[in-house]
């Protein structure tokens, strides 16, 4: 991010618009709600940076919804017991399993823990890699297969230079990205409703 240029921003936001559209077009694996009704605001306010307000009701376990908040893709995360119980299996071979870098840019308080959120089942992520900015994807399913160890647990692949997280954002050692996904301001109104952007009642 110190070092990404305005273009690299433009081109990281049409890469991840490119693979959200691709997702759809494949039958909307993993979006449970369609991507435009879950803006509460204006387009102009979401443009501004409003906040968003997403109903989350119908992610089911083990899937993901992507929508859009500061024209950065935000991960809603619904995950399984098993992959919660598997985020502490990680943390040897995690470059900062405290989330303790840039605390203030990456991690609010309240996400500094295991699973990077307020609710261990919710996992709520910006989507971008820490290293030039692509977009992560989706490797949830646990054990080995291409360009990920034996012993995978389940988690993202950022395919432009191989850096991996697992299903907290937390970045793999020894790999390109610096730094840990960012976890966005944010905070449940109901167990069914989600604000992005805001974290403190007025
Ligand atoms: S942009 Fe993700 S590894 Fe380089």
């Amino acid at each position: 991010m110190t070092d990404t240029s305005e273009a690299n921003v433009d081109t990281s936001r049409r890469t991840w618009i490119a693979i959200t559209c691709g997702a759809g077009a494949v039958g909307g694996v993993a979006v449970a709600v369609p991507f435009v009704s879950t803006f509460a605001p204006s387009e102009r306010a979401r443009a501004a940076g409003a906040p968003v307000q997403v109903d989350i009701s119908a992610i089911k376990p083990g899937e993901k919804l992507t929508v859009e908040w500061r024209g950065k893709p935000v991960w809603i995360i619904r995950r399984t017991p098993e992959q919660v119980a598997a985020l502490p299996k990680n943390d040897d071979q995690l470059a900062d399993p405290k989330s303790l870098r840039k605390p203030d840019e990456l991690t609010p308080e309240y996400a500094r823990n295991e699973g990077r959120s307020r609710k261990p089942e919710f996992f709520v992520g910006v989507g971008i890699c820490t290293h030039l900015g692509c977009s992560p994807s989706d490797k949830f399913t646990p054990g080995a297969q291409p360009s990920l160890p034996d012993d995978w647990k389940g988690g993202f692949l950022c395919p432009c230079h191989g850096s991996t997280f697992d299903m907290a954002g937390r970045v793999f050692k020894n790999k390109p990205a610096p730094d840990n996904l960012e976890v966005p301001p944010h905070m449940y109104l109901s167990d069914s409703m989600l604000l992005i952007g805001e974290d403190k009642k007025a």
